[in-house]
């Protein structure tokens, strides 16, 4: 694997951003000189097997699902954390048993919902994740906060997250690559990989059955099913640069360290990014949010903790400083489209991840209503819901999981 070094490096207190580096190669060799940073297959392999990967699960289609687990490197231990319902889930159960048979992948699944959670968790720091039920709320955030423990408990150094809705195997594949050769490359305690898509998929005009387009009946199929509905007018599929709520959250996040730093800045490439990694330490020793403010909270509380924060004399709670790498991948990002209404909720919980941090100010808040008003039916900025895993042992709570869990699975073993 070779990625392209970053023209850029911006500091922000104690965090520092690169600009998007690029992939260059997926396969390097030591004989084609070439420039860039390069990883050895070696070296590649033993930061994999220290690489959880992690992939949320709520009821995608099992198809997709199937091709994630089959797109993941085989070095690479596998969480799956599903909040999909039980029948679903059981099938879930069936199709990773199989790539386990097939390849030897070492997956394990864990239930979001799972009873088990609420006698560990009651008397934790992390009995807010519980609800009226006593289960755990639904919610992308508090999944991969699950997946975080079982990450501790494995022993991983790093962890990366993948969509399991993606159609595209071979862009799993390489966001896996660029997990580890970033990793490899920032060689830092407390670390993070951003992917920038390189476009994101989306269907415009008429792909009609019977229609003399030139592309056969079964392409057509495929991009409807992608995209469920038919669209007359031109015939294109048009790959975009970018998605609409990253765009904009992207924008308001480098509006607010512009207005923060007197400097103007648009560093930010990834700031809803599902799909990047960070070291285990990292993650122990930050905040997360809930549901969909999962992502950019997390550059939210960093940002806001060591830059925002630092200035006003709070020491930031990682003293070698973090170091973020925004890579940007070759494949494009093409996934199953959920509707306006997905996405309006999704840029209130985005952009109230920076509203409710240290981040905003007047000029910051207006920014984001008028965000909102112009692409969320003039929707509240949602306050996230935030968890600590500071205080809070990881390994007991997974052990004691697993000792009264009824829904948890793990096929193979830790190599
Ligand atoms: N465990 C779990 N629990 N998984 C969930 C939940 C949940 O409550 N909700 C969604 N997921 C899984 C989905 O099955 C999918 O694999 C992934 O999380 C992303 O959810 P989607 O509903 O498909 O979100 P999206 O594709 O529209 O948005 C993605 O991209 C955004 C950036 O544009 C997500 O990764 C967002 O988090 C990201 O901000």
């Amino acid at each position: 694997m070779r990625i392209s070094r970053p023209l850029v490096i911006e500091h922000f207190g104690d965090i520092s951003i690169t600009s998007p580096v690029k992939t260059l190669s997926m396969a390097s060799s030591v004989k084609t000189g070439g420039e860039g940073y390069r990883v050895s297959m070696d070296e590649l392999i033993g930061i994999a097997e220290k690489t959880v990967i992690v992939v949320p699960v709520k009821d995608e289609d099992l198809f997709l699902f199937r091709n994630t687990l089959y797109a993941i490197p085989e070095w690479s231990p596998v969480i799956v954390v599903s909040a999909s319902p039980h029948n679903i889930f059981e099938k879930e159960v069936e199709v990773a048993k199989l790539v386990n048979e097939q390849t030897g992948k070492h997956i394990i699944l864990v239930h979001q919902r799972d009873p088990a959670w609420s006698t560990v968790l009651t008397n934790t720091r992390l009995s807010s994740m519980l609800d009226g039920n006593g289960l755990v709320r639904y919610g992308k955030g508090e999944g991969m906060l699950l997946s975080i423990l079982f990450s501790k408990w494995l022993g991983a150094e790093y962890i990366g997250f993948v969509d399991s809705d993606n159609y595209i195997p071979g862009s799993i594949h390489e966001y896996a690559m660029i997990y580890y050769t970033g990793f490899s490359y920032l060689n830092h305690k407390y670390s993070m990989v951003r992917i920038v898509w390189s476009h994101k998929g989306k269907l415009t005009g008429a792909y009609e059955y019977g229609e003399e387009t030139g592309i056969s009946d079964a392409f057509i199929k495929y991009f409807i099913s992608l995209f469920g509905k038919t669209i007359s007018g031109d015939k294109r599929v048009v790959l975009r640069r970018k998605g609409r709520v990253s765009q904009i959250v992207e924008e308001v996040l480098n509006y607010a360290l512009s207005v923060a730093r007197g400097i103007g800045t648009d560093i930010v490439k990834t700031p809803n990014s599902g799909e990047h990694a960070l070291s285990t330490e990292l993650a122990l020793n930050m905040e997360w949010a809930g549901g969909f403010s999962v992502e950019t909270y997390e550059l939210a509380f960093l940002l806001s903790e060591c830059f925002i924060g630092s200035r006003d004399g709070s020491p930031c709670g990682f003293k070698e400083g973090v170091k973020i790498l925004q890579v940007e991948s070759l494949n494009p990002h093409i996934h199953s489209e959920k509707g306006d209404e997905h996405l309006a909720g999704m840029l209130a919980e985005s952009l109230g991840a920076i509203y409710y941090s240290k981040l905003n100010n007047q000029l910051v808040s207006k920014r984001i209503r008028e965000a909102l008003k112009m692409y969320a039916d003039n929707a509240e900025p949602i306050k996230p819901r935030t968890y600590s895993l500071k205080g809070v042992n990881p390994v007991k709570i997974i052990e004691e999981y697993i000792a009264q869990s009824k829904l948890l699975h793990q096929f193979g073993s830790r190599a």
